[in-house]
């Protein structure tokens, strides 16, 4: 069976300070969990400070964004190389924020996806409608679309190292989280086009993970879908106590 993933998701916040505080806590928190995949994603400049603390702890390192290219003239830029050089296993591609506020596409996407596998980065690949396009029906075509474009030319051979996350920019730090049955009716879209993509065998193994407004509130009941894996989270992740009771969500069954 799938190994649940629960990632964090920082953003553009904390002090170094802060990110300390936040990680100790949670190494603290989360010390004896052994069947949960846990991710926090600091912004680049306190990667190298988070991963000194996370040592023996259960808590793997993620990077925001990365660069499609190896190294070279971009300026403001961070590479796969960088983010390897300094600990992380994973990497984030795609966020919505990313694609609404620094015009990423379905081929920038794709393109940071082959550089994070080419470099051993796991990439987190970010899919999700606005409410405009829920409202207009379009949902299911919108994610499966955005899941083939961004997975264009991966192998079966990789398929297993990406990880899917649906997050509906209308749930995005609004407050309003996706109901479990609206977000897994996207979770086993995703799942059919993986299946389509990668084959029966492979897709068994591929994570997919909603994100949008989860909260220690919300997250058992969605934990609970078959096709959950997993939670990308913002806001709850700032907070040690709420993103470890996240980690520890209890499967209603
Ligand atoms: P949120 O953010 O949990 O604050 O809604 C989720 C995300 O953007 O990944």
């Amino acid at each position: 069976m799938r190994r649940p993933m629960i990632a964090g998701n920082w953003k553009m916040n904390t002090t170094a300070a802060e990110a300390e505080t936040l990680v100790r806590g949670l190494c603290s928190l989360v010390a004896d969990v052994t069947d949960v995949d846990i991710l926090v994603a600091p912004p680049f400049v306190y990667l190298q400070l988070v991963k000194a603390l996370i040592a023996d702890s259960p808590v793997a390192l993620a990077a925001q964004d990365m660069s499609p290219e190896k190294s070279g003239p971009w300026t403001g830029e961070v590479s796969g190389p960088m983010l390897k050089d300094v600990g992380c296993t994973y990497v984030i591609i795609g966020h919505s924020e990313r694609r609404q506020f620094f015009f990423e596409t379905d081929e920038s996407v794709n393109k940071k996806v082959h550089a994070a596998l080419n470099e051993g980065l796991a990439p987190i690949v970010c899919v999700g409608e606005t409410l405009e396009e829920r409202k207009k029906g379009v949902t299911l075509s919108l994610v499966g679309r955005q899941v083939k474009n961004g997975l264009a030319e991966v192998t079966a051979g990789h398929a297993s190292e990406v990880t899917i996350a649906y997050e509906p920019l209308w749930a995005i730090g609004t407050g309003v989280t996706a109901s479990p049955e609206e977000a897994e009716e996207v979770h086993s879209a995703i799942r059919e086009v993986l299946r389509e993509l990668f084959g029966a065998d492979i897709v068994g193994n591929m994570r997919i993970l909603y994100g949008g407004s989860v909260k220690p509130d919300n997250v058992d009941e969605l934990m609970s879908r078959p096709n959950i894996d997993g939670a990308l989270v913002g806001g709850a992740s700032l907070t040690a106590e709420s993103f470890a009771r996240i980690v520890r969500f209890e499967a209603i069954s």
